[in-house]
C-alpha cells in the first residue's frame, strides 16, 4: 500500500516509517523539521531509511501551500497524520501559536483535502493529555471524562475532533489513537527519560517535578508503532487507547535506569510543572478486543534500548 507519514522524522514518525517500509510498503513522509529540538537528532532518525528506494520525505510543513498536498493524496491509501508539536509544559504563552498552527490547523488542512481523495484510512496521533487530571481509573475511551488541563492537551483534544466531525460529516474513515507516554529508541531529547538517561551518563544531576510518585503509563516504542499499524482494518470513526501496560511511578522508572546503567543517580526535586497530570494509565480492553493489541515489551527491555541509543546518539 501507499502511505503518508506525516511527522516522518521525529520520534514515533521515524520508527513507524521504518516498519512500514519492512513491510513493503510504500512511503512517503512529510517533515518540516521544526526547530523544537535539534535537526541533527530527527536527521539521524531517518538516516537508514533515507535512501530506501521505496521512501521518499518531502521536507515541508503542512501549512505550507507550496506542498501541494491535494496532488500528493490523489495516491495515497493510508494518511498517518503524526506531525504536530509536542510537549506539555512548553505550550503556554505565546508558545501557543506553534501548537494552534501545527496541532490543529495542520489537521484541519490535511482532513479537508483528504475528504476528496480517495483515502482509505486515516489515522491520527492523539494523545492520553486529552483527558486530564482525574482519579477515575483506568482511563477509559467512551466513559472517561476528556478535560485537558494544558494547552497541548486542548489542541491534541480539538484535533482529534475535527478528525471525527470529518468521519461524521464527509464519511472520511478517521481513527484517533490515544499515545501514551511513548519511550525508546528515538525518544524526544525533552523527554523525561531521554535527559535522565542522557545527565546520568554524563555523571550529571537530573531534575524531578514533584516528588517522583507521579504515575504514568509507559508504552515502548516497538508497542506503539505494531497498534498504529493495526489501526488500518479498524472500524472508522473510533478512538483508541494505546498504552504499554507498563504503568508505574517514576521514582521506580528512574530506579530501574539506576541499575541499568550500573550508576548512582543523582535526583534533584523541584515543582510540579502546571499542565502536567499526576497519573495516567489506559484502559486497553477496546484495542486488546477489538483489534487484538496486547504490548510485549517490559520497560526494563524497552528503558535497556533506549539507553543503548542514547549512548550511541551522543558518544557516550
Ligand atoms: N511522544 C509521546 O509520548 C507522545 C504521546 C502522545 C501523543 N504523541 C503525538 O505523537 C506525534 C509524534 O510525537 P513525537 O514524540 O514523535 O514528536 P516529534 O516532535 O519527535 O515528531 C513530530 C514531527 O512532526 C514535525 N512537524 C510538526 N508540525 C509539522 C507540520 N505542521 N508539518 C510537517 N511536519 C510537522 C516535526 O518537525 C517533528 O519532526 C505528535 O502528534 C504527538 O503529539 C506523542
Amino acid at each position: 500500500m501507499k502511505m503518508l507519514v506525516t511527522g516522518a522524522a521525529g520520534f514515533i514518525g521515524s520508527n513507524l516509517c521504518r516498519e512500514l517500509l519492512k513491510q513493503e510498503n510504500l512511503v512517503i513522509g512529510i517533515d518540516s523539521f521544526e526547530d523544537y529540538y535539534p535537526k541533527y537528532i530527527k536527521e539521524k532518525n531517518i538516516s537508514d531509511i533515507i535512501n530506501h528506494p521505496r521512501f521518499k520525505l518531502i521536507e515541508k510543513n503542512i501549512t505550507d501551500p507550496d506542498l501541494n498536498l491535494y496532488k500528493l493524496l490523489l495516491e495515497i491509501d493510508v494518511i498517518f497524520h503524526l506531525a504536530g508539536q509536542g510537549g506539555v509544559r512548553a505550550s503556554w504563552g505565546k508558545e501557543f501559536e506553534v501548537y494552534l498552527r501545527n496541532n490543529i490547523h495542520a489537521t484541519q488542512i490535511l482532513l479537508e483535502l483528504s475528504k476528496r481523495a480517495n483515502i482509505k484510512k486515516f489515522i491520527y496521533a492523539s494523545s492520553s493529555s486529552v483527558y486530564g487530571d482525574t482519579k477515575d481509573f483506568p482511563l477509559n475511551e467512551l466513559k472517561s471524562f476528556t478535560r485537558p488541563v494544558s494547552p497541548y492537551g486542548v489542541s491534541k483534544l480539538a484535533a482529534e475532533n475535527l478528525c471525527y466531525l470529518y468521519y461524521k460529516n464527509f464519511n472520511l474513515p478517521t481513527i484517533s489513537m490515544r499515545y501514551f507516554t511513548v519511550y525508546g529508541e528515538g525518544q524526544r531529547p525533552d523527554m523525561a527519560f531521554h535527559k535522565f538517561i542522557k545527565n546520568t551518563l554524563e555523571d550529571l544531576p537530573i531534575e524531578i517535578y514533584g516528588n517522583g510518585t507521579q504515575v504514568r503509563d509507559f508504552t515502548y516504542i516497538k508497542d506503539i508503532v505494531e497498534a498504529s499499524i493495526l489501526m488500518i482494518n479498524a472500524p472508522s470513526g473510533k478512538i483508541y487507547n494505546i498504552g504499554g501496560g507498563n504503568k508505574c511511578t517514576l521514582e521506580h522508572a528512574i530506579d530501574i535506569i539506576e541499575q541499568l546503567i550500573n550508576k548512582k543517580i543523582i535526583r534533584n526535586y523541584s515543582n510540579f510543572e502546571k499542565g502536567d497530570v499526576f497519573e495516567t494509565q489506559a484502559d486497553l480492553t477496546l484495542i486488546k478486543s477489538e483489534l487484538g493489541f496486547n504490548p510485549k515489551y517490559t520497560i526494563e527491555e524497552g528503558l535497556n534500548n533506549e539507553i543503548k541509543y542514547i549512548k550511541d546518539l551522543y558518544s557516550l
